[in-house]
């Protein structure tokens, strides 16, 4: 059957600002990302015989050449599959702290976390994981080969592409930031001048290093000349990844995080990520409840949620790091006895307060990180969220390889109850130490039912991203939306601190933020769109559905 097409009119007409809302449907398979192009790469690949697996690993290297803010060679991030035979995995490829970083390696001479360095800078580099993760994911699972996967990235890295508005928009708003390092002023301008949209964008030192990982493999990164460029670049700016970090890093198979709700089974990633965790524990929270009883936005529903989200984010702050390092409660936190008992305050007639532990600031808002879902013909499932952290990492591009480097490094807590990029706190479970991996809120998700797939969601964000995710999942299975509608709908945010309740237009109506307020709701602020950008994929009646995110630019691919 021809994929059925359309433009979500509705949604493209409430939000403004969205450009490209794009839903499609098909029988087969279908890629959802924040990039069309990686979406069509992705497809492809499902068309030629690929399976979700070799169609993800594709669209993961082509979001490294045509989506550089956040698809990466130089960062890491987390990836879960489900296979349609019922085998559910979790990938960590998520970066580590290189042997030689410190607890107190952000802090400037009085002791206050230096956030320039922790963020712009090489030391605010981890260790990247995800060639090793995509290329290790790709022989598990994958049935196609390196070169395979890797050619479309290759193609558009060496031939070039046209640059759309978004794009060379975002090259030009990150000039000044590239400014500083030759290579990536050399890499997002044309002589130092910006690019304008329509300008074929050819990247040749890239290039060069995804033909070197479709050679070599692994290896192909971290060893020989591209571990070398990366190592030359650390050490004459005192960075510290060397040689052995690089030789050393391996991805990490773990056990995904599984919770039930209303009899779907909720598949996603466990620590060093809190998002699973978080997700699984505001849906044991929720599920007596009944939202759907409650409906849809609600007084009743939205201050439920709300209270589920303070408890849970006031846990992640205690209790989640690394669980090769601290030991993580994750199987206490995600029973459904514990959601009893932490939920048991639960007042439905007034707001808790988050009281006590220092204050953060709400997180900027833009394209740092990027979430892209996949489904194959035989309703094999894969979620990929990936990032270089902040918008284009540190903005360092490594000389002679043509990628950027993380700044994953502001990930973990620099110094207790002192709120990073995201205004979230941390204390010891999330310190630093070599090796270890700073803690995540990033949240692929997969959910199944008596083992077939129902849905595949995710999203960027910093902090809102897991309650991103639960919104898009409670849309979808307590109130029945459609993906379209579930992923359109606008979205509110609690981390417990700031005590704050931020939502975008049009998710709390005057009415009901007036009735929150008197209950005890803080900081109701409403306005404009931009809390996350959840690239999903709903399976009903056998067919797919699937959105890019109307929040911004991306595409859907699928046949
Ligand atoms: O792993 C994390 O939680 C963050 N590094 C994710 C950053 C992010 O989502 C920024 N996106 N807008």
């Amino acid at each position: 059957m021809n994929p059925v097409k359309y433009l979500s009119l509705g949604v493209a007409l409430l939000f403004a600002v969205c450009v490209q809302a794009e839903t499609r449907s098909g029988l087969n398979g279908m890629v959802a990302s924040r990039s069309a192009l990686a979406a069509q790469i992705g497809s492809k690949i499902l068309q030629q015989g690929g399976n979700a697996v070799d169609s993800a690993v594709a669209t993961a290297f082509a979001l490294a050449v045509v989506y550089p803010s956040a698809g990466n060679l130089g960062g890491g991030g987390f990836m879960m599959i489900a296979m349609a035979d019922g085998r559910v995995m979790a990938q960590d490829n998520r970066e580590k702290a290189p042997a030689a970083a410190s607890r107190d390696m952000f802090l400037d001479a009085k002791g206050n976390v230096d956030r320039n360095l922790a963020v712009n800078s090489l030391q605010a580099s981890g260790v990247p994981g995800t060639v090793a993760g995509l290329l290790d994911a790709l022989t598990r699972y994958g049935t196609m080969t390196r070169q395979q996967v890797l050619a479309p990235a290759i193609e558009l890295a060496s031939k070039g592409f046209p640059l759309n508005d978004d794009l060379a928009g975002q090259f030009a708003e990150n000039l000044e930031g590239f400014r500083a390092h030759p290579a990536s002023l050399a890499k997002f301008t044309h002589d130092g001048m910006p690019y304008k949209a329509g300008d074929v964008w050819v990247q040749r030192d890239l290039a060069d290093t995804l033909q070197r990982i479709a050679d070599q493999g692994r290896d192909g990164f971290y060893k020989g000349k591209v571990a070398e460029q990366i190592v030359k670049e650390m050490q004459g700016n005192n960075g510290l990844i060397t040689l052995k970090d690089l030789e050393q890093y391996q991805p990490v198979w773990r056990e995904p995080v599984h919770g039930t709700y209303h009899g779907y089974d909720i598949w996603s990633m466990p620590p060093p990520s809190s998002g699973g965790v978080l997700l699984v524990q505001m849906l044991n929270m929720l599920e007596p409840y009944n939202l759907g009883k409650l409906g849809y936005g609600s007084t009743a529903a939205m201050h439920l949620m709300i209270e589920a989200q303070r408890r849970a984010y006031a846990d992640r702050a205690e209790y989640l790091g690394d669980p090769d390092f601290v030991k993580v409660p994750a199987a206490t936190m995600v029973s459904r006895e514990y959601a009893k008992q932490r939920f048991s305050d639960f007042d439905p007639d007034h707001a808790t307060d988050s009281t006590k532990v220092g204050a953060g600031k709400w997180p900027e808002e833009s394209l740092q990180t990027t979430h892209f879902s996949v489904v194959d013909k035989n309703g094999n499932a894969v979620a990929i969220t990936t990032t270089l952290n902040r918008s284009y990492g540190n903005r360092i591009v490594v000389p002679g390889a043509g990628f950027l480097m993380n700044n994953e490094m502001d990930d973990f807590s620099s110094k207790p109850n002192t709120p990073n990029s995201y205004g979230l706190i941390g204390r010891d479970a999330n310190d630093i130490q070599p090796g270890k991996r700073m803690l995540s809120s990033m949240t692929p998700t997969i959910i199944t039912r008596d083992g077939k797939l129902v849905m595949v969601t995710g999203s960027p964000g910093g902090s809102t991203i897991i309650n991103t995710v639960l919104e898009v999942v409670v849309n979808v299975l307590d109130y029945g939306m459609s993906a379209d509608k579930a992923v359109s709908s606008p979205r509110f945010h609690h981390q417990w601190m700031p005590d704050n309740v931020r939502y975008e237009t049009g998710a709390i109506s005057a009415e009901v933020a007036a009735e929150l307020a008197k209950m005890g709701h803080k900081g109701l602020s409403g306005s404009g769109f931009g809390i996350g950008d959840a690239n999903t994929i709903v399976r009903k009646d056998g067919v797919l559905e699937g959105v890019s995110d109307p929040r911004n630019v991306g595409g859907v691919a699928g046949y």
